[in-house]
């Protein structure tokens, strides 16, 4: 999302309230936070004739009288939500202390404050886009994707945009459910057989920041900051010709399954985006009938069973749900993914053969190239030497004016230059405002060390250009040193063929997965730098409150644009095989991954400059046509999922939260973690050093040609003896499923993990699996291995 420093403030402000109403909370009983309480349905009483109904009498049995105040108060006032598709509860507005005692009562499974999460873009527009590198036969017209359905979990939607024109579509399918919820500049005609659905979940969000100011804010689907628009065209957005962002990235805008419904459930508002209002929308939206579910946000807990996203994807996974979610953008550290359960599949970010040059040349004639997506009179600058300036005074350690941060730029030393501003801190945009408003005539972005040579190029007010680290420490250096530095500016529009893409983008999340170390995540990588897509006509491009101009079509960059492209490629698997389970189109997306650029070489990094690894990119990178014909699949039920969920210690009302269906209990089936049916092999070495070997199996189904038959072939391991039995998979029928087991003996127990590959191949499918080795280092202190780790959250 693109923030406004109005809207920095406001979620200051929010997180500093929170934690000042929590410390007297103790002091004033009445205070009242959301929780999201969940219920084991079939502890209800007979009595009962409907569970909302024993809902309100659960919350009155725990309520603490109050007699002036709140005279009347009954269980059902306190009920924001009740859930019953995707899981059985309620979110309810209590104080500490009725928490407390709800807590205790029967038929209560587990509650637990509201929390914000947050959308998963980088905070700022940035540039390119348009058709990933897809083979056009993905797209062919036989495919019939118009009865598949993507729900949107976002900011809203701007129905005018023509990317969600309707015009040729089929009518809508008669088992969808949905509706058009009415509001402000929304009614129902803005629903269309493109837009199938549009609804709003803002309880929670009202219940922990005010009412909505219907002035500011549309209290309806329409979308005012523009997030929701983008990603919903990436989904399913209908080709649209001539589509650009100020003329660049010019092409036909296109989302993945130009066919797929879609349906907008606005959770996001400005001041964030609330767990009970995500819950209500999963479970609505279950209801309605989505076939997938686009999830651009994250953050929460990262328990399994404390993170209301994994609670509710698990139970939209049960009803066949497929569901995609960003990664998050908390790269290049490690550890900083989110969104990590192994029933969502979790996207990270790369870029595309694309970009926006712009050049730099020096006074000293050196020149260095990076990029812009400037728009205005381009020779402004390019046939005229300026000044130059850094305000930093050591040019390896940003500080406030050299990140050109607000208020830190003086006007009689910066009017008429070009200044080079660090990246970092402040919005990318606002840095050009504020160059701008101290009368700087251009701006250079320079990269510090936390985004390498990852170029990113905004929407700026001012003539400007992002470059990378090297680049800028090099201009830093002679802006410092040179009395009279000066530099002109060049902008040279799209350039298309970028060698090498993909690269791993900086700012996605990367692994290791802590809460399960054999699980490896993220899932595959798909584009998320420089994303062409619609945009909202509330907010100029830059989103900056300055910004008045106006367009149809912005570049975004984020783990939010990526998984949206992972959603539209899975409506279109749905669409050809309706008969895949979520799992089964996950397994076919990782299988078919790439781990090659476009210069043949191993994906790289762009925050080292080095080859990438599967923390960084999992699987590889989508390639939609070979997995609409993966040869084989990796399936997963649901029963598999949960037990999964019992070999991770959670105590057996934990697991409850995750026991809709009350037959659910643990039967032990999977000796370890490892074992779950996963499409990637994560194997932990365990501190003991006396256990060597490990063995992990997996089954495969059929679904290419009924008789065909592959051979394993295992990347070599420094660490480790690989074994593979049996070493050919025959099959002689369709969906026939196979098993094989996978051996691993220890040689050396390298201190730093291991990666590596198995392939079945039958000569026209290759099936890959990541591997990953890990040793545990035998000092550790926990004692039950990583699952007693503390999880990053955010
Ligand atoms: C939708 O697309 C059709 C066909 O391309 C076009 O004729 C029509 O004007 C478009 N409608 C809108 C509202 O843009
Ligand atoms: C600049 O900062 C770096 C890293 O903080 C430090 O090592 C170096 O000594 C500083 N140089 C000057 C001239 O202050
Ligand atoms: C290590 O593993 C061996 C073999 O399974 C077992 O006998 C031993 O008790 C284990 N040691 C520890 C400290 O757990």
């Amino acid at each position: 999302m693109a923030e406004t420093p109005v809207k920095w403030l406001f979620l200051i402000l929010i997180s500093y309230l929170a934690l000042s109403v929590a410390v007297s909370a103790n002091s004033i009983p009445s205070f009242k936070k959301t929780y999201i309480v969940h219920m084991d349905k079939s502890a209800m009483p007979v009595s009962f004739s409907d569970h909302l109904q024993w809902y309100s009498s659960k919350i009155k049995s725990v309520l603490i009288s109050k007699p002036e105040k709140e005279g009347g108060d009954d269980g059902e006032d306190r009920i924001i939500y009740s859930y019953q598709n995707a899981f059985h509860g309620m979110a309810a507005q209590l104080s500490e202390e009725e928490a407390e005692k709800l807590e205790k009562e029967d038929g209560v499974v587990a509650l637990f404050p509201e929390t914000k999460y947050e959308l998963h873009t980088t905070r700022s527009p940035m540039f390119l886009g348009l058709e990933p590198r897809v083979s056009t036969s993905v797209w062919s017209e036989n495919v019939a994707d118009h009865d598949v359905v993507v729900g949107v979990l976002d900011t809203g939607i701007w129905p005018e945009s023509s990317s969600f024109n309707d015009t040729g579509m089929t009518p809508v399918p008669a088992h969808w459910k949905g509706t058009c919820e009415t509001g402000r500049a929304f009614q129902k005609q803005h629903c269309n057989k493109k837009i199938v659905g549009a609804r709003v979940f803002y309880r929670g969000y009202e219940a922990a920041s005010g009412k909505i100011n219907q002035q500011n804010e549309y209290k309806s689907p329409r979308d005012q900051d523009g997030h929701g628009t983008h990603t919903s065209a990436t989904v399913a957005g209908t080709p649209v010709h001539g589509a650009n962002l100020l003329g660049y990235a010019d092409g036909t805008a296109r989302g993945m399954s130009p066919g797929a419904r879609i349906a907008a459930y606005k959770v996001c508002w400005t001041g964030g985006c609330f767990s009970s209002d995500i819950m209500s929308a999963i479970d609505t939206a279950v209801d309605d009938g989505v076939h997938v579910l686009s999830i651009s946000l994250g953050g929460g807990v990262s328990s399994y069973y404390r993170d209301s996203l994994a609670i509710a994807t698990f139970g939209a996974m049960e009803m066949g749900v497929f569901v995609s979610c960003s990664a998050g953008n908390g790269g290049p550290d490690p550890v900083s993914l989110t969104n990590v359960s192994p029933w969502i599949t979790t996207v990270g970010a790369s870029t595309m053969d694309r970009d926006f040059p712009a050049t730099i040349k020096l006074g000293s004639g050196k020149t260095s190239t990076g990029v812009s997506l400037y728009k205005g009179r381009r020779s402004l600058l390019a046939n005229k030497q300026y000044p130059l300036v850094y305000m930093g005074s050591n040019s390896s350690s940003p500080d406030p004016s050299s990140l050109c941060l607000e208020g830190t730029l003086d006007r009689r030393v910066v009017a008429g230059k070009i200044v080079i501003c660090d990246r970092g801190i402040s919005p990318r945009v606002q840095k050009g405002q504020v160059v701008k408003d101290a009368g700087g005539v251009g701006m250079i972005l320079s990269n510090t060390a936390a985004n390498g040579e990852e170029l990113v190029a905004d929407c700026h007010l001012v003539p400007a250009v992002a470059v990378g680290e090297t680049a800028g420490k090099a201009l830093k250096h002679y802006a410092s040193t040179s009395t009279k530095a000066t530099a002109s500016l060049a902008f040279l529009g799209t350039k298309v063929g970028i060698r090498p893409s993909p690269v791993v983008a900086a700012f996605s999340s990367r692994g290791p997965n802590v809460l399960t170390l054999e699980i490896l995540k993220p899932d595959v990588v798909a584009p998320g730098v420089n994303i062409l897509a619609a945009w909202t006509g509330n907010l100029g491009p830059s989103s900056l409150p300055t910004d008045h101009r106006k367009v149809n079509f912005n570049i975004l960059s984020g783990t939010s644009m990526s998984c949206p492209h992972v959603s539209g490629i899975a409506a279109l698997l749905k669409a050809r095989h309706p008969e895949w389970s979520p799992a089964a189109i996950k397994s076919a997306l990782m299988t078919t991954a790439y781990i090659h650029d476009n210069t043949h070489n191993p994906l790289t990094d762009a925050s080292a400059d080095a080859p990438s690894d599967p923390y960084s990119h999992g699987a590889g990178h989508i390639n939609p046509s070979r997995a609409l014909d993966p040869g084989l699949i990796y399936d997963i039920e649901p029963r598999d999922y949960f037990e999964f969920l019992c070999t991770q210690n959670l105590s057996p009302t934990q697991l409850k939260v995750f026991g809709k269906n009350t037959d659910r209990s643990c039967q032990n089936t999977l000796a370890s973690p490892g074992d779950l049916n996963y499409p990637a092999i994560s194997l932990v070495f365990p501190e003991n050093e006396s256990i060597s070997t490990l063995t992990v199996h997996r089954t495969v189904t059929n679904v290419g040609p009924p008789v065909s038959k592959y051979r394993a072939v295992v990347s070599p391991f420094e660490g480790a003896a690989v074994k593979v039995e049996p070493q050919t998979l025959s099959f002689t029928s369709e969906r026939q499923k196979l098993s094989y087991k996978i051996t691993f003996t220890t040689l050396t127990r390298p201190t730093a993990p291991e990666f590596g590959g198995l392939i079945w191949h039958d000569g026209v499918h290759r099936v890959r699996s990541p591997i990953v080795m890990t040793w545990l280092p035998p000092t550790t202190v926990c004692s039950k291995g990583v699952h007693q780790y503390h999880p990053f959250s955010i």
